[in-house]
């Protein structure tokens, strides 16, 4: 049986330590769709369309992931895709408590559906897009932090380039 997960997110922009989370699922997973959360709501300095790019040049060269957008609640995604293992990262205590809430929820909303998490290795566990993109607006260096696309991208949009 093939074992695909769903690792959803916003990804404004995707950094390091998601890159860390895809690299080690892939060790566990067959198959990773990474699900690109619209969330308008959250005022995303990337829109959707750009996200979705930067995290495609971003693992073009890993095997197996599929890169797909969604704007409806993640476990209906997740019955489109037929998927029924969520992935989420968790970088420290503070990430604790929002995580078992969603998981919780996404569990009452579809019973069938697991959330499984991955720690992110030491060295990435600082790193959050929202610090990355101060950083960035602040005309600092982002470049041990993001891929190389997305540390461009962030140079374009913040007026550093
Ligand atoms: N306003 C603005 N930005 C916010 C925010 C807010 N209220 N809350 C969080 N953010 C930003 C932060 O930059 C954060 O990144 P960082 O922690 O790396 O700095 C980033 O958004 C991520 O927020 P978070 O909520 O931790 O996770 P996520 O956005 O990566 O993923 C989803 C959350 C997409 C999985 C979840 O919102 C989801 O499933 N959405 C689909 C709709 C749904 O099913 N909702 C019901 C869930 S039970």
């Amino acid at each position: 049986m093939t074992q695909h997960v769903i690792y959803p997110g916003t990804f404004d922009p995707i950094t390091l330590g998601h890159i860390n989370i895809i690299k080690r699922a892939l060790t566990l997973f067959d198959k990773v769709t990474i699900a690109i959360a619209n969330s308008t709501s959250k005022r995303p300095m990337f829109d959707i369309d750009q996200r979705v790019e930067l995290v495609q040049r971003a693992v073009h060269d890993y095997k197996n992931i599929t890169v797909k957008a969604f704007d409806s609640l993640l476990v209906e995604f997740a019955k489109q895709q037929k998927c029924n293992i969520i992935l989420r990262g968790i970088r420290g205590v503070d990430d604790l408590e929002y995580e078992k809430q969603l998981a919780l929820m996404n569990k009452k909303l579809a019973k069938n559906i697991e959330t499984v998490f991955i720690l992110p290795d030491i060295e990435f566990q600082h790193i959050s897009s929202s610090l990355v993109k101060d950083i960035a607006l602040h005309q600092g260096d982002v470049s041990k932090f993001v891929p190389k696309n997305v540390c461009a991208a962030l140079k374009i949009t913040s007026g550093n380039a």
